[in-house]
């Protein structure tokens, strides 16, 4: 394996929203209808939404690059989780996946660190992520992270609901 990171830009359109949809679906797939997961992917991980967050100077998207094949990718931005503490003006964890040969190297940590600083860069701010529940393996990381359960919410995807912790960490 030959991987680095870099910064996404516009171009990069197409290439996150495929990687999206593979990451999305190679993570959580098998739990949902096969309805409810190609209606979510859809509508949810097109090249317009992509590109649309890729303009935006909010947001930012890195890439995890195995040589030519996109492998993972994490997006942040404005915190948009529905947390009555939460605010536009603090940064959120919106995306990060990796596929799976991929995990346990360290390249998760590299993501997060390159983008936490880079919503940090102005000063300190409260930072949050959604996580589902289930998902403890992804806990354990952000928790290291110095992030922590405050509050839940459910998550739609297509007619499936799912049960989602939000996490924070404080300035
Ligand atoms: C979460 C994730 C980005 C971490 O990346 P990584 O390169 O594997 O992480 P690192 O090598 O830096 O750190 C390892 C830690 O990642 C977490 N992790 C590893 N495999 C995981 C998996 N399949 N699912 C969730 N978390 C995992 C664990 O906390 C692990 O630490 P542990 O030794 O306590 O088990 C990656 O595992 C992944 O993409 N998982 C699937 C997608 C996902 O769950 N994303 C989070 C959505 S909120």
């Amino acid at each position: 394996m030959n991987i680095s990171i870099r910064r996404a830009t516009p171009v990069d359109a197409d290439r996150i929203a495929d990687l999206a949809c593979r990451n999305f679906t190679e993570t959580f797939g098998a739990l949902y209808p096969p309805e409810d997961l190609a209606y979510f992917l859809a509508v949810s991980y097109t090249p317009e939404t992509q590109r649309a967050a890729l303009e935006d100077p909010r947001y930012a998207v890195w890439l995890l690059e195995d040589g030519d094949e996109a492998i993972g990718h994490i997006l942040v931005g404005p915190c948009g989780l529905p947390h009555p503490e939460a605010s536009e003006h603090d940064g959120e964890i919106k995306r990060l996946y990796i596929l799976a040969r991929a995990h346990n190297g360290g390249w998760g940590a590299k993501l997060m660190e390159t983008a936490m600083d880079w919503l940090l860069r102005d000063g300190p701010r409260t930072l949050w992520v959604g996580v589902w529940s289930e998902n403890l393996g992804a806990q354990r990381f952000y928790a290291r992270y110095g992030f922590e359960r405050a509050g839940e919410y459910l998550f739609p995807v297509g007619q499936t609901n799912d049960h989602e912790f939000i996490f924070r960490r404080a300035p």
